[in-house]
């Protein structure tokens, strides 16, 4: 399924796999004055094919290496006749794709191997110039777009909501932090987000989601400094781990959370480098 929503100078589409027509998760890419921001995932290449043939895209950037936001590299490359930029990172990654769990190829498809060219300071489009801004923490390479004039944040899989309480293997709540404090000096207005789509109240949103997750590493520091044990600490915090860490394959779960913080917990001696 692949839903196009015009925003006027935005174009967001919402792309899932379906059972019975129902969708299961959404994912979202974006255009926006001739930049595609992401491809989608492979599921759904035909759709997005066509849907993106009739906009006059000509360049594409990508946010970052998960197979949902760049499973259609290759064939917008082909068919579109336009040059794809990623962070160095993301294209060490795509040259030779990693394998990935169950519960990702059913949801997105394998990822296919791409070579995108190294993204670039700006990209000065008709109507607007779009900065990219590096902001690891959810993944090593991910990159955000930001539109300074209207304040538009094209934020891959940075927000993915306040509250969210687990993490991915390999992500790293100081880069977070690091990440969210670049992006909040920016003080976007409007999000373009990988999970939810366009979102208003980027700020208040991207501040929210900062404290949440501040308090959090807080609580895990004075019971690391009380001596508890990780599981212990995992107990306390989440009453346990989530049923989507098994279903995941080890691959997502509350445990990464707590071993990033605790990874880094030397960061929480210290005040906030935003004031809350
Ligand atoms: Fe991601």
């Amino acid at each position: 399924m692949l839903i196009k929503i015009d925003y006027g100078d935005v174009v967001e589409f919402k792309a899932a796999r379906t059972i019975l027509n129902k969708p299961l998760y959404f994912s979202h890419f974006f255009y926006i004055d001739g930049l595609l921001i992401d491809t989608g995932f492979a599921h759904v290449s035909r759709e997005v094919l066509e849907a993106v043939k009739k906009l006059p895209v000509e360049k594409i950037v990508i946010t970052h290496q998960h197979e949902d936001h760049t499973g259609n590299i290759d064939l917008l490359r082909r068919e579109l006749g336009v040059p794809v930029y990623a962070h160095p990172e993301t294209i060490k990654v795509l040259e030779n794709p990693p394998k990935i769990e169950i519960y990702r190829k059913l949801m997105w498809g394998s990822p296919l191997p791409a070579k995108p060219l190294p993204v670039e300071k700006d990209y000065k489009l008709k109507n607007y110039t779009i900065n990219t801004i590096y902001t690891p923490g959810h993944s090593i390479d991910h990159t955000c777009y930001f539109e300074p004039q209207n304040g538009y944040l094209f934020c891959g899989d940075l927000y993915l909501g306040e509250s969210l309480t687990g993490f991915m293997v390999g992500e790293n709540i100081a880069d977070h932090f690091k990440s969210l404090e670049k992006i909040l000096a920016l003080k976007p207005k409007v999000l373009f987000c990988g999970l939810k789509g366009r979102l208003e109240n980027a700020l208040d949103r991207l501040r929210s989601k900062y404290e949440i997750w501040w308090n959090l590493g807080c609580q895990v520091k004075e019971l690391y400094d009380a001596k508890a044990s990780r599981s212990q600490i995992m107990k306390k915090v989440f009453g346990g781990e989530i049923y989507f860490y098994y279903f995941s394959q080890d691959n997502w779960g509350r445990r990464y959370m707590i071993d990033s913080i605790l990874d880094n917990i030397d960061i929480f001696d210290h005040p906030t480098k935003i004031s809350l």
